[in-house]
């Protein structure tokens, strides 16, 4: 084994995001721009892909041609006596791996057995990791890789899921954290037919790929000793750690996995992938450094949001009250996982109704398991029930929003849980407020603006708050420097950042006094960074190790000749300010300085020698168990469509989001700017065909998987609704991300039908669906998988 030299041991060492000289006291609610900003513009943040070595290899990786079968023969002659390749790894030699299926689980993983990377010689789907060509350099790998043959015995596979909708069933069973739909209430079938308005529709969503702007990658080193240093495109470096000890034996001890910086990952990096397994195989067996980065076709080959059949049925009395909700939803897992999301539970907790019936099923194809993808099932569940409202809402000659609010309820319908908080009307109230909705004519047609049809649309979003358990370490040096750290992960949202700021705040430091370590497994337990939960789980553990480090102060002030406080007699008649020890006042606020304040900077060098403390945050279940813990949004938006092209353009979106406190209003707006660009995406251009002949993604590019780019993006304009939640968490935050793109789609929609008074019932609403009459998909479609009798799915 090759030893690292020196200096690229010092290229090797990761940049620690800072906040620039000078930044001072930032309060939390405040914005403050990211600490890690300069580093990401400067290249001085490396990813997964950009760590070094002397003697590194490079590994590409050969996928298979079938959907379904077995290996029978790798021709690998050709590509071994390609110039610079040293190795190429398959199930034939690849090193010793675990067999059973349980070492392959991870934290995320849904129930069933997880897919083992060149374990054997069994195709499960298109696009599966076949080979890894290992060369001097990437060219001559890529080259290389090109050269390899594989002769299968081919068998005959299923991967379309209309044609499969008869064999939907139930999951096996919902993966931590996800509940199966709450059994029916009332009698939905019997009301919806008794009600006088009804709609009954249909809806479509299409395959959609994560497409993170880095690659995934994972890089492996050595150190002099032979422990193992990962880099990985990971959403939690935990995770992979134990993935890959698991898998291989490796002591976890000798192995550390980091991921500081993360070019998003949206879901994409939350279970280990591939890559990181055939990094570490041939790691293992050549003994030499290796990096393996997947092409961005590769990227279209290890989890997606899966293709969804939806069917929603609404009625109401004629003064709006809703009478029956059935939400039934079948979508795609893999033949060796059942993957699940929460798709139709959300249509028995937005709006008060008696009788509710909700269904969720799942067809196994020939296909990789489905992986969680931003608000996975919000984003199409709240797509269908928003959607369907929007169409009762004409059905009733009612406003949408009047409709929304006639059905508001403060409590979980199903059960008469209260929710934490939940502050929806007024992101109702101040989204109509800020869009101008009051000015609407309800008429569809009734706007037009050059050659265009201008519509407005609306709709609600809803998106769990989550909180997870971790332990956060932190450590003040005698110079008033602060180190928090846990394996926590930033993957582009912001947590270093808001991370940072309230460490400063609890502290009264300013912010560049702070540093947040995260990205190292080695680091105290952190959950992966998904769920929109990271806010309020490392945020609360910040907090509780930042109270200790208080207590530890004033029992330090205490004792200090001259300290003003050295007959205090309780922690809690002080407080942090500004770097300042003050009297607390009993309106909790501090006194005025110079009333009795003691520097911090006088404090710590009299001490002298750091003070470390640590927080296990366990996440308030007492509490949450007895609340529905979510986040609402209300969002409107303006399209334009041209008829004759068939193009629409999103004008203007207002979305008014209920999250909690917001710890940085900056990173956390571009968190939910970011959600609505993926949410107009997901509306106009985001689908992966399926060649069912191949059973393969025959898109995977940027070329035809479209994605919004700043063309597709005008004004968005971002509204926070003051809310306080202690019972999601002890900062009174509960997070966004996810939030950002719920509703987004159905606000399009619903605005493109107000437009051109034509519903389009399936996603990517691209201009041949937006021209044409009808549903939205092709006419041979429906007919295959909805009996036109009764128009539910053919079983
Ligand atoms: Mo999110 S889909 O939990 O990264």
């Amino acid at each position: 084994m090759k030893v690292l030299e020196a200096s690229i041991e010092a290229r090797q060492r990761d940049v620690q995001p800072v906040a620039e000289p000078g930044t001072g006291h930032v309060k939390t609610g405040q914005g403050t721009p990211r600490v890690d900003g300069r580093a990401k513009v400067t290249g001085g943040a490396r990813y997964a892909a950009e760590h070094v070595a002397p003697d590194m290899l490079f590994g590409v990786v050969v996928c298979s041609g079938v959907a379904r079968g077995r290996i029978r023969q790798l021709h690998l002659g050709e590509a071994l006596a390609a110039p610079g390749v040293v190795e190429i790894l398959w199930h034939g030699n690849r090193p010793r791996m675990r067999k059973l299926g349980l070492f392959y689980k991870d934290m995320t993983s849904p129930s069933g057995t997880p897919f083992k990377p060149l374990y054997d010689d069994r195709v499960l789907y298109s696009g599966q990791p076949i080979a890894l060509v290992v060369a001097r350099t990437f060219e001559e790998a890529r080259y290389a890789s090109s050269l390899v043959r594989a002769d299968y015995e081919e068998e005959p596979h299923e991967t379309n899921l209309l044609e499969n909708l008869h064999r939907a069933r139930e999951p096996r069973r919902m993966k931590a954290g996800f509940s199966a739909p709450p059994g029916p209430t009332g009698q939905a079938d019997s009301a919806f037919a008794a009600a006088p308005v009804q709609v009954d529709m249909h809806f479509h969503h299409g395959v959609e790929h994560h497409n993170p702007l880095e690659m995934h990658a994972s890089t492996v080193l050595f150190e002099p000793d032979g422990h193992m240093v990962v880099y990985d495109k990971t959403q939690s470096s935990i995770n992979s750690r134990s993935a890959i000890s698991r898998a291989f034996g490796i002591p976890a001890r000798k192995l550390t996995v980091k991921n500081p910086f993360v070019g998003g990952a949206f879901g994409s990096g939350l279970r280990p992938q591939y890559q990181l397994y055939l990094a570490v195989m041939a790691a293992l067996r050549l003994e030499q450094p290796v990096r393996v980065v997947l092409t961005r076709q590769q990227m279209f080959s290890f989890g997606h949001r899966p293709e969804t059949w939806q069917h929603v049925q609404l009625a109401a009395e004629r003064d709006g009250t809703l009478k029956a909700i059935i939400h039934e939803c079948i979508h795609e897992t893999s033949r060796f996982e059942d993957y699940v999301e929460v798709v139709v539970n959300w249509s028995g907790q937005l709006y008060k109704c008696d009788n509710v019936r909700l269904r969720y099923e799942v067809v196994s194809l020939d296909q990789y398991t489905p992986l969680d993808m931003r608000a996975p099932g919000a984003a199409h569940g709240v797509h269908a029930l928003e959607v369907a409202m929007d169409e009762l809402s004409y059905a009733l000659k009612m406003d949408p929003l009047a409709l929304r609010l006639k059905n508001y309820t403060d409590v979980d319908p199903a059960g008469g849980t209260p929710y934490s908080t939940k502050e929806l009307r007024a992101c109702y109230e101040q989204g109509a407020r800020r869009f101008g909705w009051e000015r609407r004519n309800p008429q569809p047609r009734s706007l037009q603006e050059g050659g265009e049809l201008v519509g407005w649309g609306m709709a609600t979003g809803q998106w769990d708050a989550l909180q997870m358990l971790a332990r956060v370490r932190a450590v003040l040096h005698p110079d008033g420097r602060l180190v928090l750290s846990s394996a926590a992960s930033d993957i582009g949202t912001g947590s270093y950042t808001a991370f940072s700021q309230l460490g400063a705040e609890a502290m009264g430091l300013p912010m560049e006094n702070v540093a947040f370590q995260l990205g190292d497994s080695t680091l105290p337990f952190a959950p992966v960074e998904g769920g929109s939960s990271h806010v309020a789980t490392i945020g609360s553990a910040i907090v509780g190790v930042c109270e200790r480090l208080q207590r530890k102060l004033w029992s330090i002030a205490r004792v200090m000749p001259d300290s003003p406080f050295r007959d205090s007699a309780r922690s809690d008649e002080v407080l942090l300010l500004h770097g300042e020890m003050r009297w607390k006042r009993a309106d909790g606020q501090a006194e005025p300085a110079p009333a009795g304040a003691l520097p911090l900077a006088d404090l710590l060098a009299w001490w002298g020698r750091p003070i470390e403390e640590s927080y296990f945050q366990l996440p308030n279940k007492l509490q949450q168990r007895k609340h529905v813990c979510a986040t609402h949004s209300a969002v409107f938006c303006e399209v334009r469509v041209d008829e004759e092209f068939g193009t629409v353009r999103v004008t203007r979106v207002v979305s008014a989001v209920a999250a909690g406190r917001i710890v940085n209003e900056t990173t956390a707006r571009s968190q939910v700017m970011g959600g609505v660009v993926w949410g107009i995406s997901q509306a106009l251009h985001e689908e992966t065909h399926t060649d069912h002949r191949l059973g393969r993604f025959m898109n995977h590019n940027l070329s035809e998987y479209h994605v919004a780019i700043n063309a597709d993006v005008q004004d968005i304009d971002v509204v926070f609704v003051p809310e306080d939640d202690r019972v999601v968490s002890r900062i009174g935050a509960k997070g966004v991300g996810e939030i950002g793109i719920v509703g987004v789609a159905a606000a399009i929609s619903n605005a493109i039908y107000h437009a051109t008074g034509r519903r389009v019932r399936s996603t990517p609403m691209t201009p041949d669906k937006v021209m044409a009459p009808g549903d939205g998909w092709e006419a041979g479609d429906a007919a295959v998988g909805i009996d036109p009798g009764t128009g539910r799915f053919r079983r």
